[in-house]
Parts: structure tokens; C-alpha cells; sequence
């Protein structure tokens, strides 16, 4: 691969959980609003539920601001475009037409995602050079209470739901099998790896008592811990498949979305709950390089994508990916943005 060291790759992630109070965005929110052109205000207007309003403002807010940062032009010359379709396409940068004097504008890509209160940005910038693709996706696999659902059937019933994203090899694996690094959390934080359970994998049921022999005991614990692991396997699955049809910019309109495949993907262990500080917040994270997730492309090995899943809190998962276009890219660390440090500078500073 050719070197382009000037790409600099930005992962910025904003908690919109407790950033405004109230039922109405343009009341809670009404100065951040403000720093929005009409258009861009609309679609948060829109929203039904203030949670998605929040979380709608905060994506307008984290782009305009990895922009403004990247290309050093004032916050309200920021302009968007999409790439492949001017509607459902991939969000990107609209240069001004023309060059700034002696240089060339960035070469720019970036993607966010939100679920459940947070946002999270990852961008590419590169100066004098091309960037790589970059996408991000997050899930949240405790928010549609899929354990209820699974309750009353199984889970190949509930993820047959996905059949139109995921391959019958997928699937079947997802359903029927635990990838060997991954263990089951018991009620009293022990940790039984899947090594350990054995064909214990081949549950799909809840409400069923399990036991195994570990540590030269007998341990005995209810199978929804299992499925649940299951469900958190099935959630990081999603992720990466999400994240790599962002890259380019098909989105889950890809037709060949099945044919991309995620082998061996299990959840990585869970953050902390946050008490009183944020410590260890960030949980497990899994990349390329701890070999566990092959991945493939109508049957051939891709090795053209770096990525990452991280776990945030219990309840999140976040897939990151590049197309890199340099040896040893690598992820940074994510940077939990201040609406007030990094983002309001940005806003006022040609006002
Ligand atoms: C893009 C898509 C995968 C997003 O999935 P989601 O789980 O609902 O939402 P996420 O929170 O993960 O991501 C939302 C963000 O993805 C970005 N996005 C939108 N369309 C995108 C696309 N085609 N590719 C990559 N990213 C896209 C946006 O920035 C959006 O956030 P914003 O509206 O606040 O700017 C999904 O909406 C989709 O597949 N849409 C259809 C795309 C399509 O039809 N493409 C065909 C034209 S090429």
C-alpha cells in the first residue's frame, strides 16, 4: 500500500443523555439550535421524541464542528453534500468551489452514528493527500428489550428477522455457536468462558437451568445469561456489518449486504456504569489484530478493512472502520466532546 502519513483520523463521541432537559428541542436547546441553518434545523424539528431530537442536533452539531476544525473555515460557510445519491447518500463535505490560495482544501470523509442518547463521529483528514473511507456504528443491544421477545420463542426465531442482512451461515453461527474468547457473565460477576460451556452453546431458549463443571465445582445458572451473550453477539455482528456498508456509502440498501460475511464476532466484555467518575467506562475492545473475526467478500478473505468494536457502559457497542490507505493505520482514542469546550470555540469564534 502506498504511504500517506498526513491523515490524521478523529473518533469523538458526545453524551447528549443529560446535555438539555425538557419535551421540546426548541425550548431546551434553543441557543445550540440557533448556531443551525434553517435547513439543518428542520429535520430535528421534526422529531417525534425529544431523545431523537437530541441526538439529531448533536450529529449537526459534532459534523459542523469536525468541519470547521478540519478546514479551518468559519462555522456557517460549512456546507454538506452526499455522496452516490443526493438524498439517501453518504453525508460529505462540499469544498467551495475554487482552491484556497496556495494550497489545496483537505481531502475529507466522515460518518456518525447514534442510538440511545450518544453520538459518535469518526473522520479522515487528509492534507496534500487522499483519505480513506471511514464509517461508524453503534448499537445498543439492551433497547428494544429483545430478551422479552426471545422469551417467548428462541433465538434463530428472533434473528430470522435480519435474514435480509446476514447469510444463512451467519445466522447459524450467531444462533447456534459461541466464538471461543467469549465467556458468560453469572449474576455473581464470575466469568464462565465458552471453552468452558462446551456444547452448552447449543442453547437458544430461555428459562431453562443450566450447569457446568468449572473450577471443580458445579455451577449452575439460568440460560437467558447464555442468550443474552447471544444477543450482545448478534448486536456487534450488526455493528460491523452496518459500519462496512456506511463506508462507501450503500448503507443497508447494499444489494450485496448478505454477501459480506462477519465470522467469529462476539461482543466485546462490557464497560462500567458510570458512578462517580468515568473510569472504565470504555470496555473490551477487539480489532484486527486479535484475529478472532474473519471476514469475507462473496467467499474470498477481505483484507483491506481495519476495525474496531469497542463496548461503551453495559449497554453499548461501537464499530469503527477505515479503509486505510497506509500501513499501520491505526485507531485513536475516542474523545468525549464538550459541547461548551470543543464545540461552542468553534461555533462563535468568526461571530
Ligand atoms: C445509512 C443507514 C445505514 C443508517 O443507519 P441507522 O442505523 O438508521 O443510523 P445510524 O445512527 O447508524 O447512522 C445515521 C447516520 O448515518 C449517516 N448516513 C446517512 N446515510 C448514509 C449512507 N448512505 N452511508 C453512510 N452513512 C450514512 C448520516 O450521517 C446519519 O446521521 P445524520 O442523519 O444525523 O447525519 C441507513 O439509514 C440506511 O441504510 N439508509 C439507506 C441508504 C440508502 O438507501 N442508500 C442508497 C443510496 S446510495
Amino acid at each position: 500500500m502506498a504511504s500517506h502519513p498526513k491523515t490524521e483520523i478523529t473518533r469523538w463521541l458526545l453524551d447528549t443523555r443529560t446535555l438539555w432537559s425538557g419535551t421540546k428541542i426548541q425550548d431546551a436547546a434553543r441557543d445550540h439550535l440557533a448556531l443551525l441553518p434553517p435547513a439543518e434545523q428542520n429535520p430535528i424539528l421534526s422529531k417525534y421524541r425529544f431523545p431523537d431530537a437530541c441526538m439529531s442536533l448533536g450529529s449537526a452539531l459534532l459534523k459542523r464542528a469536525f468541519l470547521a476544525k478540519a478546514t479551518g473555515l468559519p462555522w456557517s460557510s460549512i456546507a454538506f453534500s452526499r455522496r452516490l445519491d443526493p438524498r439517501l447518500g453518504k453525508p460529505c463535505w462540499a469544498s467551495p468551489p475554487g482552491a484556497p490560495p496556495n494550497d489545496e482544501w483537505p481531502h475529507i470523509d466522515f460518518n456518525v452514528s447514534h442510538q440511545k442518547g450518544l453520538v459518535v463521529l469518526v473522520g479522515a483528514v487528509g492534507r496534500g493527500a487522499p483519505v480513506p473511507d471511514v464509517s461508524v456504528d453503534l448499537t445498543s443491544p439492551n433497547e428494544r428489550n429483545d430478551m422479552a421477545s426471545i422469551a417467548g420463542s428462541d433465538v434463530p426465531t428472533f434473528l430470522a428477522v435480519f435474514s435480509d442482512v446476514f447469510s444463512e451461515q451467519e445466522l447459524f453461527a450467531l444462533a447456534w455457536s459461541l466464538p471461543p474468547q467469549g465467556s458468560v457473565r453469572l449474576l455473581d460477576g464470575e466469568e464462565v468462558s465458552n471453552v468452558i460451556l462446551g456444547r452448552l452453546d447449543r442453547t437458544v431458549k430461555c428459562g431453562q437451568a443450566l450447569s457446568v463443571m468449572f473450577d471443580g465445582r458445579q455451577v449452575k445458572f439460568e440460560s437467558e445469561l447464555l442468550v443474552e451473550e447471544k444477543v450482545r453477539n448478534f448486536y456487534a455482528a450488526f455493528a460491523l456489518k452496518e459500519a462496512y456498508v456506511k463506508l462507501a456509502g450503500e448503507g443497508l440498501a447494499a444489494r450485496w449486504i448478505q454477501e459480506i460475511e462477519f465470522t467469529g464476532v462476539r461482543a466485546p466484555r462490557k464497560g462500567a456504569v458510570p458512578r462517580c467518575s468515568l473510569a472504565g467506562v470504555f470496555g473490551e475492545t477487539i480489532g484486527n489484530k486479535d484475529e478472532e473475526v474473519s471476514i469475507t467478500f462473496k467467499g474470498e478473505e477481505v483484507r483491506d478493512v481495519l476495525f474496531e468494536l469497542q463496548s461503551f457502559e453495559e449497554d453499548y457497542i461501537i464499530a469503527s472502520m477505515i479503509k486505510p490507505l497506509e500501513q499501520d493505520q491505526e485507531f485513536p482514542d475516542w474523545h468525549r466532546i464538550s459541547l461548551d469546550r470543543d464545540i461552542m470555540p468553534l461555533a462563535t469564534k468568526w461571530s
